[in-house]
């Protein structure tokens, strides 16, 4: 089984794909499959453009998790979208140094539900589990992950609902 887990930048991929990995799960962080892709560098973003359509067709099958803000393009069996509340989130993004601008558009792309709604537009709903990162800590998120995973938990999404945040001050 391939099972992708997804969401905005800072939502907590990587840190609970790290603990699945230290639980003996095959882990792949998608950043490391991308260089072949590159189109350009977005200086104004401060972002990687990639080919995402080549990217996607040419990925392998690979088995466990796979994790980036790009899996829900692969052909996942389930996905995990993670989340987390904007403001929370913006905090998370600049304890790690992201500049004001890229804080706001990835904590906008959070409230307006974009990573589940890309999600939604390609996994049926039975698919999916959304996560609620903001006051879970990663271990309690990894063990949701694996019981999805193992069909322990039902799929479920699409009861968050961060309209209030946008446009707000974060
Ligand atoms: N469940 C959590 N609770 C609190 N803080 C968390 C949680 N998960 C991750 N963090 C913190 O949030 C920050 C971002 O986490 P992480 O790097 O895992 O995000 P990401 O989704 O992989 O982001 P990116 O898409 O940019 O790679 C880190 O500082 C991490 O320690
Ligand atoms: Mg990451």
């Amino acid at each position: 089984m391939m099972i992708g887990i997804t969401g905005t930048p800072g939502t907590g991929k990587t840190t609970v794909a790290h603990e699945l990995c230290a639980r003996g799960h095959m882990v792949t962080a998608l950043s490391t499959t991308i260089t072949p892709y590159i189109i350009e560098r977005d200086e104004v973003r401060d972002t990687l453009v990639i080919d995402e359509e080549s990217w996607a067709r040419e990925f392998p099958r690979v088995e466990g998790f796979v994790e980036g803000h790009l899996a829900h393009l692969l052909p996942c069996d389930l996905i995990v979208v993670l989340r987390c509340r904007p403001d929370v989130l913006a905090g998370r993004l600049r304890a790690r140094g992201y500049p004001e601008a890229k804080v706001r558009e990835n904590v906008e792309a959070e409230a307006l539900d974009v990573a589940l709604i890309e999600t939604l537009e390609e996994f049926r709903g039975d698919q999916v589990l959304e996560i609620d990162t903001t006051e879970r800590d990663f271990g309690e998120c990894a063990s949701l992950i694996e019981e999805f995973s193992q069909g322990k938990i039902p799929p479920s999404f699409g009861n968050i609902d961060w309209s209030g945040y946008l446009g707000e001050e974060v």
